[in-house]
């Protein structure tokens, strides 16, 4: 890249934070995440970007999901889950309960948005306190995992064993997209609740990125267009994924 040979480069999982340390500078909201998931070069240096952010928001909005008095449960604290507590918290959500493995990342990641955004409506707790989850499913309008458990190859594990908490009144969004359809997904749509997967979080986070690579100007200017359908499609395609009813936007 810094040679001009590359014009720009994703990063993913699990990278995003290792790679932070190889950059010359990097955007307030990768600072702020510490985390880079897009990478720019501009005149042999090489800038640092976190588009996950806005593709979580633009994906939640297509599927018409209102976050006002939203009350959400994100599962993990890793950097997607990062991404997802800062988009939640600068949009302004009701209430914000954070889970984790390792307990001490959800309270981290509970007093940096806290210290950063100023919202006081938080909690953290570890994954494994049933207790605590259950009382918060109870009251949430929104569930999202951002931990990586039921990603290929490890498709039959998953980060929540009481599906029974999942009222009807709940969305479920796994930022998983492969595979289409995890355990939680199947899970929480067997008891006829609204459940859908990352694959508009992943075509909107990279259309940000190509916005970054390629400007404004050159997107416009692109000839082929592709509609979100074709994209999808292209996407599950590529990643062997064959349910493409299960994208964020999917109204069902
Ligand atoms: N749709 C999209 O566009 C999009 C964008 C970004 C990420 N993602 C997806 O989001 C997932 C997480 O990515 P990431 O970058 O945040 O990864 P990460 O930084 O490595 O974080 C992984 C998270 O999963 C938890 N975890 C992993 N294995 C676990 C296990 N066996 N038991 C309990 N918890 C476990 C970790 O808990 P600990 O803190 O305890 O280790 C951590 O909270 C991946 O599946 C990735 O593909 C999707």
């Amino acid at each position: 890249m810094r040679s001009g040979e590359i014009a720009g480069l994703n990063v993913t999982i699990p990278h995003k934070q290792a790679v932070v340390q190889e950059l010359d500078a990097i955007s307030p909201t990768a600072a702020r995440l510490a985390a880079v998931n897009t990478i720019v070069p501009v005149a042999g240096a090489l800038q640092g970007h976190n588009t996950d952010g806005l593709g979580f928001l633009k994906a939640l909005d297509l599927a018409q999901i209102a976050l006002p008095r939203a009350r959400v449960v994100v599962l993990g604290a890793g950097g997607a889950a990062r991404a997802v507590a800062f988009a939640l918290a600068e949009t302004g959500i009701e209430y914000l309960s954070i889970y984790n493995r390792s307990l001490n990342r959800a309270q981290e990641l509970k007093e940096h948005v806290h210290a950063t955004v100023g919202m006081s409506r938080l909690s953290a707790h570890s994954l494994s306190d049933d207790r605590s989850l259950r009382a918060d499913l109870a009251e949430a309008t929104l569930l999202v995992n951002t931990t990586s458990i039921g990603m290929y190859p490890k498709v039959d594990q998953t980060p929540l064993l009481s599906f029974d908490a999942l009222h009807r009144g709940i969305t479920v969004v796994d930022l998983i997209y492969n595979p289409g359809e995890t355990v939680l997904i199947r899970e929480a749509r067997r008891r006829k609740i609204r459940a859908f997967n990352g694959l508009d979080m992943l075509i909107y986070q990279g259309l940000e990125s190509l916005r970054l690579w390629l400007g404004e100007h050159s997107l416009s200017r692109n000839q082929r267009r592709f509609s979100l359908a074709e994209l999808r499609q292209i996407l599950n395609k590529a990643l062997g994924v064959h349910d493409e009813s299960l994208a964020l936007s999917d109204r069902r």
